[in-house]
């Protein structure tokens, strides 16, 4: 370039508007990861850049009946947050159980030892020698570590590791979920006391201000009818309780901390949210979901799906079936239009399983629809699953000793390109 035409280069440079690339770019520059806080704009979740994204990822249990994230007594934190990274995620939805900050309060505002928590959980003697375990592969831990600060530090390694925060109100009494007769089913039910979830998810909500990866909440997993409560379902299982009940748990989530999204989950154990997709009256009564009911935060809900139709024949049909419970909500043609997840789907983890016509479908249907998802699960096992202590799950993506994939025909066959098309 000759002398001259550089200096009327660099004259247009300081004087013309830069192109919005240019702009875009600087703006990726200067913005800090997660580049938070979220937004939706319809179907689509921008980052505080404008830039789209979306979820791949899976869920991390701990809401069980320690109430301690899965898999410490074989794995550090750093490890099992290494294995989620290698597969390219970009998210994972951690559970917890409202159990735990109703603990909080009884205990004056201190949460509970992990020594007290496996001891309780498993017994002295199991107890003792699970905590000896954690202690032995995560020496930043001690017995009066407190479950929270396992929580801090999970969530502050998937921070270092770049990978979001989803929290999930998985159940409210420790255990796990779901069943219709579990107690935890819906509002009123034995164990799910209204006014303690909505303590639990201001709570949550209120301290993970401090987790730098954390991005987003779903107010419950799951809501289902009560089977062995008929009062309890003939007068609260329905749309209209349910709107109720998500707009108080959103507004007390967006009064404790207004930077996240906030996730709603449909009835029968999270399958389906037709009526709010649609538009059509809530029943029994006559009112419709409006994103005018969450005044200043209408740009923060994001709908979640579950699927488990693991034996369906048909991709097609699972593919209307999907459209039909809610993930219409990504296309012109609903009334009101949200980002959709679906934040469980799972199956065995063998050589087989993931190449039937469930997983197979849902491998190429999510990605297709820029839609996030997260899989049920990481877990190989659990410290206590239904009254059996160190339970193999056999759905886990990990091995018993969360030490290699259960399935590596089904990660290297399907997973790791399933997370490349749903993020690129
Ligand atoms: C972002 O939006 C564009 C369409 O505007 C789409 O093609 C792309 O897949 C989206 N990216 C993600 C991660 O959703
Ligand atoms: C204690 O742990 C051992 C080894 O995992 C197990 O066999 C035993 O059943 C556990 N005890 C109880 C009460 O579950
Ligand atoms: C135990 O670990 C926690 C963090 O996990 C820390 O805050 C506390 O100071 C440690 N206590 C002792 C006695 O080392």
């Amino acid at each position: 370039m000759k002398p001259i035409a550089a200096l009327l280069v660099l004259a247009g440079l300081s004087t013309a508007a830069p192109s919005p690339n240019v702009v875009q770019d600087e703006q990726a520059k200067r913005a800090v990861w997660p580049n938070g806080p979220f937004v939706t704009s319809g179907r689509w979740i921008l980052d505080a850049t404008g830039k789209n994204l979306t979820y791949a990822g899976t869920n991390w249990p701990g809401h069980n009946d320690v109430m301690i994230p899965e898999g410490l007594q074989y794995q550090s934190i750093e490890t099992i947050v290494q294995k989620v990274k290698s597969l390219g995620m970009n998210a994972v939805r951690l559970t917890f159980a409202i159990q735990m900050i109703d603990e909080i309060y009884s205990n004056g505002g201190q949460d509970i030892t992990i020594q007290r928590a496996f001891v309780q959980a498993l017994g002295q003697a199991n107890g003792t020698r699970v905590l000896n375990q954690v202690l032995a592969k995560n020496p930043r831990f001690n017995a009066s570590t407190t479950r929270l600060q396992v929580f801090d530090a999970v969530a502050e390694e998937l921070a270092k590791q770049q990978i979001y925060v989803h929290l999930d109100n998985h159940i409210s009494k420790g255990m796990w979920c779901c069943s219709g007769t579990d107690g935890n089913t819906w509002w009123g039910d034995t164990y799910f006391s209204t006014a303690n979830w909505v303590r639990g998810l201001s709570y949550m909500a209120e301290h993970g201000k401090s987790w730098r990866a954390l991005v987003s909440i779903g107010l419950r997993n799951e809501p289902r009818e009560p089977t062995n409560n008929q009062a309890l379902s003939r007068s609260a299982y329905n749309w209209q309780s349910w709107y109720g009940y998500m707009r108080q748990g959103a507004d007390a989530v967006h009064k404790s901390n207004p930077d996240l999204l906030i996730f709603l989950s449909g009835m029968n154990y999270d399958t389906t949210l037709t009526p709010v997709v649609q538009g059509t009256a809530l029943t029994p009564g006559s009112g419709r979901f409006s994103f005018g009911d969450f005044p200043g935060y209408a740009n923060k809900l994001v709908l979640e799906l579950h699927n488990y139709e693991n034996s369906i024949g048909n991709c097609n049909t699972l593919q209307n079936n999907l459209y039909r419970n809610g993930f219409q909500a990504l296309t012109s043609s609903a009334t009101n239009k949200f980002p959709v997840m679906m934040t469980e789907f799972g199956f065995q983890m063998d050589d087989r399983t993931w190449r039937g016509v469930y997983a197979s479908c849902l491998a190429s249907y999510l990605p297709a629809q820029k839609a996030g998802w997260f899989i049920w699960v990481l877990s190989g096992s659990y410290y206590i699953r239904s009254g059996t202590q160190d339970f193999e799950e056999s759905w886990g993506l990990l091995n018993h000793d969360w030490s290699a994939w259960r399935s590596p025909s089904y990660v290297n066959g399907a997973l790791l390109g399933m997370v490349k098309n749903t993020l690129s």
